[in-house]
């Protein structure tokens, strides 16, 4: 039997729910939520209050208005942050530097370079672990498997034109019909997370375990069409040629993020909370 793991859950958002919902449900295992915390602090409030066994057995998790109250939660062993970049930003490095592990889904604030060297530097001196579930894809331990094999990596991300509404890159775009697959950005992963912060994590992620942000190439396409979040990566070296296509259900509570995101974000808490055999990790 594991003992319980005291978990900090940063955004109550359509993830941050969902990931709730699962710890309170025991379907992360040993994972208590104690503590919550988001900017819009009355949805901190309602998830708290709306899932009143929560804490499985802890009492009901505390949602602190400050960040330092709810980083000095007693008990608190992960942050989990379902949020956004900004909050990365705002959470990442004060929690490593506390000995704190981090769970991580918004990976596009990784390709700050400041950032994740601040945090690599501040994991390095307390031993605390900084999690990037693979989030909208798959194959991301294959990627890293033969990342010194790698010569090109390429993704293409199509969405319905509705997901990418806000988005600086599709500010051109903006209350235009669009009638047939459009091509809104190519380039690479370091310019495409900036202008679809909300969209493209996926190439954050895929460009941390691989060839890195200036070498992975991105592509993204609106389709009204589309039958989901799609998303398509070759990755091709020494050790040969991968193809993956993944075809998304949106997430009802948010068109802008996959279904799969979402149970990767509980898989990544339930093995963290886990012990005995881990597959494909
Ligand atoms: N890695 C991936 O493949 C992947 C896939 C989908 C979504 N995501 C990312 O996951 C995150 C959560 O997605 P979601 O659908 O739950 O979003 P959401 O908009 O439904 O919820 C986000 C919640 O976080 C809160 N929040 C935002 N910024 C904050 C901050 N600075 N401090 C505290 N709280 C803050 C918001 O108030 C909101 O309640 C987003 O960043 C999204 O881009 C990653």
């Amino acid at each position: 039997m594991v003992e319980a793991i005291g978990v900090g859950l940063f955004g109550c958002g359509t993830m941050g729910r969902e990931v709730a919902l699962a710890a309170a449900s025991g379907r992360t295992g040993a994972a208590r939520v104690i503590a919550v915390f988001d900017l819009d602090h009355p949805r901190a409030l309602e998830l708290v209050h709306g899932l009143p066994g929560l804490g499985r057995g802890w009492g009901s998790p505390s949602a602190p208005s400050a960040l330092q109250e709810f980083l000095d939660t007693p008990g608190l062993r992960i942050v989990v942050e379902c949020a956004s970049q900004a909050a990365v930003r705002a959470v990442a490095v004060s929690a490593v530097e506390k000995g704190l592990d981090l769970l991580t889904i918004s990976s596009g604030a990784l390709l700050d370079q400041d950032l994740h060297d601040r945090l690599v530097a501040a994991s390095e001196r307390t031993g605390a672990n900084i999690i990037v579930p693979s989030g909208a894809i798959g194959g991301i331990d294959t990627v890293r498997a033969v990342r010194g094999m790698l010569d090109e990596v390429v993704l293409i991300s199509t969405k319905r034109p509705d997901a990418f509404a806000g988005a600086p890159g599709f500010a051109p775009f903006e209350g235009r019909r669009i009638d047939a697959p459009t091509v809104i950005f190519e380039g690479n992963a370091a310019k495409a997370v900036p202008l679809f912060p909300a969209n493209v994590n996926v190439a954050a992620t895929l460009s941390l375990a691989g060839l890195g942000p200036l070498r992975t190439k991105v592509k993204v396409v609106a389709d009204p069409a589309s039958p989901g979040n799609v998303h398509e990566i070759m990755a091709r070296g020494s050790f040969g040629e991968v193809r993956l296509r993944f075809e998304n259900r949106p997430h009802p509570g948010n068109q802008k993020t996959s279904a799969l995101a979402v149970y990767s974000a509980i898989e990544a808490l339930r093995s963290y909370c886990s012990r005995g055999i881990k597959v494909g990790t």
